[in-house]
């Protein structure tokens, strides 16, 4: 079943998934994290390190697991998930670096890379929580609409709707890489709790399509009204 929340800001929003996931490691010092990027959790992330900077929370037994990466970038390409992870939450808060885990975009094989994140994604079990934006076509990860969805992390060619709007973080498309690895659906519902959120007018013809229409691999981010505990935290603005 999925709980709506709606709220005005994207402050408001952040503030209600920071404060979820820091009642999370309170309850469970060692949980283990499903974490997103993209525009959406910059806040949430930033009202993470503002709690443990409090000592509100404590990251020192915390395990995360990411998403997605792209292929061919680096940590120290400024565009890579990893850099955006440690820049915006690793780095600022007190996680063992050696806790937190992304796929491996720069993998000489990059389907063997994928294999070992689904092993690695066994081996670390069952998210307590798993944060989720939403892309403007309906992905989540980097699992883009198709007639079928992979269960397991795979390289997956981006859409023209998500290379159009992700080119923003870019020079320009050309600049952008087309492919990506990203956890499968199965592994994205592998957690005992999702929280999806999404905020301003462009998330809201989507966000109700996901929510609250027909189920279909088109938009896969309609697969979530199938998994028993998800909070989505929409904002209008
Ligand atoms: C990206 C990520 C997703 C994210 C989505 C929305 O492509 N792979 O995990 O949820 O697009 O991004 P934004 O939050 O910038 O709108």
């Amino acid at each position: 079943m999925t709980k709506i929340i709606h709220v005005k800001t994207r402050e408001e929003m952040s503030a209600i998934a920071a404060k979820m996931i820091k009642e999370q490691i309170n309850a469970k010092p060692d949980s283990v994290l499903g974490l997103a990027t993209g525009s959406t959790p910059e806040l949430t992330y930033a009202e993470l390190c503002s709690m443990c900077e409090r000592g509100e929370v404590d990251f020192s037994k915390v395990k995360t697991v990411n998403l997605d990466e792209y292929v061919g970038l680096d940590e120290t390409n400024d565009q890579s998930y990893r850099y955006y992870m440690n820049s915006h939450l690793f780095d600022k808060v007190n996680i063992k670096p050696e806790n937190t885990h992304l796929p491996c975009g720069t993998a000489d094989n990059a389907d063997a890379a994928c294999d070992e994140y689904s092993e690695l994604l066994e081996k670390i079990g069952t998210r307590d929580i798993q944060l989720l934006g939403i892309g403007k076509n309906g992905h989540i990860g980097f699992c883009e609409p198709d007639t079928e969805l992979e269960a397991r992390t795979s390289v997956v060619a981006l859409t023209d709707s998500t290379l159009k709007a992700n080119s923003r973080f870019f020079e320009s498309v050309d600049a952008m890489p087309k492919k990506a690895m990203t956890m499968g659906m199965a592994q994205i519902f592998d957690a005992k709790q999702i929280i999806l959120i999404a905020y301003g007018k462009e998330k809201v013809d989507i966000v109700t399509r996901a929510l609250t229409g027909k189920i279909t691999t088109n938009i896969p981010a309609s697969l979530l009204q199938l998994h028993m505990n998800v909070t989505a935290i929409i904002a209008d603005e």
